[in-house]
């Protein structure tokens, strides 16, 4: 069976953050796991560079569009490439594919009827690239989608005849149960398009940056709406009117998006592909959003999350486990170290690292490595039974994008293996002499395994990888069918290995908000100049016996002293006290002298460190209570 799914295309005015790694690893789970059963998947992602937003970006920043969004785009390639994403074709909507396909689909629906030229008077949003009603804006002004403040534009321009699908999208979204998941988001869309539907501005006339109506049109002031020739790039990387090359994929269309784009995916979308005759997609799957802390990303607060550096301090595969581990399809997550860390101490290391550990282990001193699946069944059907459920359960879920209740299921099987080591003890198992039972047991415990790393290899390719090599098997569609769809076992021949994960035990990472608050800190200590401990270590301060102190010629402050610190021969040290003492009063005394000071030259004698003295408006020199050895250190 053919499988196709897709990311949305990520906006260029921006570097890849949280967000896009989210939509991204889910899809690139979705279609390792399509691949694992056999299917022949195409995973399309890609960047989404026209529109004024982009136009805007890129003049901020002194470039031409096309270079800007070459150099932006590249980073949202290089990342998925560094994070070994799967995807098979990364689109561009600057490609010239694209931008020829985009003007078929205009030039068909046009000579269909759905296209008329008329004028648009709205308030539009820039960032949202669209338009909204004046009664939709908060305070009469700003964009209900991101807050930002609107601006009224008048311009001559092209239009979709949305109205005239809004009957047929209401039966699609009533007939097809699955056409938007999580099913609970349907009602919000329903609803929208209940209210009615006008028709879609979709050409510009306000900026250039964008693709070109088609020739025969001849209308050079107009550029095409961002969001059409957007959505279009799932059916343009297929080479839909362009020798069709892939169409064969597009009937099984699953379409990941987060929850903000979701009405421009479950209403504009299939509405243009009824213009274009062409199938619906089989289902539009929405996410929800990650905030940090509690707290909304944003750029302007600095906490926004980088992906890459998140994966360099935790592990990509981890990361990838947190994304898809913490929060329900559909639902908002937050992104807290605590929380990732925990997830890593106590699922990842103990549950799944730590059950690989004792299994290896346990099979080296019961059966030499030899894991032989003869007895399983004969004492443990009931573990092998449960085991097979939760793998369909886990299935089901994933069928509906859950990605979290699918770990959770997962897990599950990995509780119930743990469980079964404590319960039935193998080490007592072997010292009663029941070995052919302590045999099953680890062999029960390993085909559980395998069938977790099988599982568990779309999310988390490297790890399960990892535990199939140590098991001797490999994961692939054969295995698949066999231990997950068939619920059959195998026999295993495990090898020594060094743990799964690493355990963490504070947090890696600090972001812009934490940095300002140690900065803060730092300045406030510099203030109140606080020092550290190793700070003050660096202060070399050592006790030493005057031998010789005279007057300098010309100063009336300096006097001139040559001081036994322990050393090879004594220090010359001047000293401004010449004020309060007598030279001769001072020889033979100990004094404290700051000795690992830089030499200097003061009123052109060399000076090789500074003796200490209080200061209460006289000076006073400091000195020991006791007598101690010349050279000996203060601290
Ligand atoms: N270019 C359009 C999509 C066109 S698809 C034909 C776009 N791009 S985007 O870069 O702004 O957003 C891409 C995706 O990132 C969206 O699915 C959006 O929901 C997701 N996210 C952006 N910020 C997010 C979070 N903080 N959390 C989760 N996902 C978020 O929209």
């Amino acid at each position: 069976m053919k499988k196709y799914i897709t990311t949305p295309i990520y906006y260029v005015n921006d570097v890849p953050h949280i967000g896009h790694a989210y939509t991204t690893i889910i899809a690139d789970t979705m279609a390792r796991l399509y691949r694992l059963q056999g299917h022949d998947t195409f995973f399309l992602t890609g960047t989404d560079e026209h529109g004024q937003k982009i136009e805007e970006a890129a003049k901020q920043r002194g470039f031409e569009p096309k270079k800007y969004t070459d150099e932006v785009s590249a980073k949202f390639k290089n990342l998925w490439d560094s994070f070994d994403i799967s995807y098979d074709r990364f689109i561009r909507t600057t490609d010239e594919d694209h931008k020829l396909i985009v003007q078929n689909v205009f030039s068909k629906m046009y000579e269909k009827g759905d296209i008329y030229k008329g004028e648009y008077e709205g308030f539009y949003c820039v960032s949202c690239e669209s338009f909204f009603p004046q009664n939709q804006l908060i305070d009469g002004e700003y964009c209900p989608d991101c807050g930002k403040p609107t601006r009224i534009l008048k311009e001559e321009s092209y239009f979709f005849k949305l109205s005239k699908y809004e009957n047929e999208l209401l039966k699609w979204y009533k007939d097809d149960e699955r056409c938007i998941l999580p099913k609970s988001k349907k009602n919000e869309i329903v609803n929208f398009v209940k209210n009615g539907l006008k028709d879609l501005s979709i050409t510009r006339t306000s900026f250039g940056w964008g693709i070109k109506l088609p020739a025969n049109l001849n209308e050079p002031k107009h550029v095409m709406y961002v969001w059409l020739d957007a959505l279009i790039n799932y059916i343009s990387a297929l080479g839909y009117t362009n020798g069709d090359e892939k169409m064969g994929y597009w009937d099984s269309a699953v379409h990941l998006v987060g929850k903000d784009i979701l009405r421009f995916h479950a209403i504009y979308w299939p509405a243009f592909l009824m213009s274009l005759g062409l199938e619906l997609p089989k289902s539009v799957a929405a996410h929800g959003w990650w905030t940090r802390d509690g707290v909304k990303m944003s750029k302007s607060i600095g906490n926004v999350i980088d992906p890459k550096e998140v994966a360099d301090a935790y592990g990509l595969e981890q990361f990838r486990y947190f994304l898809l581990r913490e929060v329900p399809f559909g639902q908002d997550g937050d992104f807290s170290q605590k929380a990732f860390i925990s997830r890593i101490n106590s699922e990842l290391c103990n549950d799944l690292g730590n059950l690989l550990n004792r299994i290896v282990g346990m099979s080296k001193k019961y059966s030499d490595y030899e894991i032989d699946s003869k007895d399983v069944f004969n004492f443990y059907k009931d573990e092998i039974d449960s085991a097979n459920s939760l793998c369909k359960s886990a299935l089901e879920s994933i069928d509906e994008f859950a990605t979290s209740k699918y770990l959770e299921e997962i897990w599950k099987i990995l509780n119930l293996a743990n469980a079964s080591i404590a319960k039935y003890e193998p080490w007592n198992l072997i010292k009663e002499g029941k070995s052919d039972e302590a045999n099953a047991l680890v062999a029960m415990v390993s085909n559980l395994l395998a069938k977790v790393a099988i599982l568990l290899s779309p999310a988390m390719p490297k790890s399960a990888e990892k535990i199939a090599d140590v098991l001797n098997f490999k994961i692939e569609t054969s295995s698949y069918k066999k231990l997950v769809e068939n619920g059959d076992i195998m026999s295993f021949k495990s090898k020594d290995t060094s743990p799964l994960f690493e355990r963490v035990e504070a947090p890696l990472l600090k972001d812009k908000v934490a940095k300002k608050e140690e900065d803060k800190k730092v300045q406030e200590e510099e203030k109140t100049q606080i020092i550290k401990i190793d700070e003050f270590k660096k202060i070399i301060i050592k006790v030493g016996t005057i031998l010789e102190c005279e007057n300098i010629e010309g100063s009336d402050k300096l006097l001139k002293f040559q001081i036994d610190l322990g050393e090879e021969k004594p220090r010359q040290i001047i000293s401004g006290i010449a004020k309060y003492y007598k030279p001769e009063d001072l020889v033979g005394k100990q004094v404290c002298v700051l000795a690992n000071l830089k030499p200097a030259k003061i009123f052109k004698h060399l000076s090789e460190g500074m003796i200490l003295s209080a200061d209460d408006g006289k000076l006073t020199l400091l000195s020991t209570l006791n007598k101690v050895e010349n050279g000996a250190i203060v601290g």
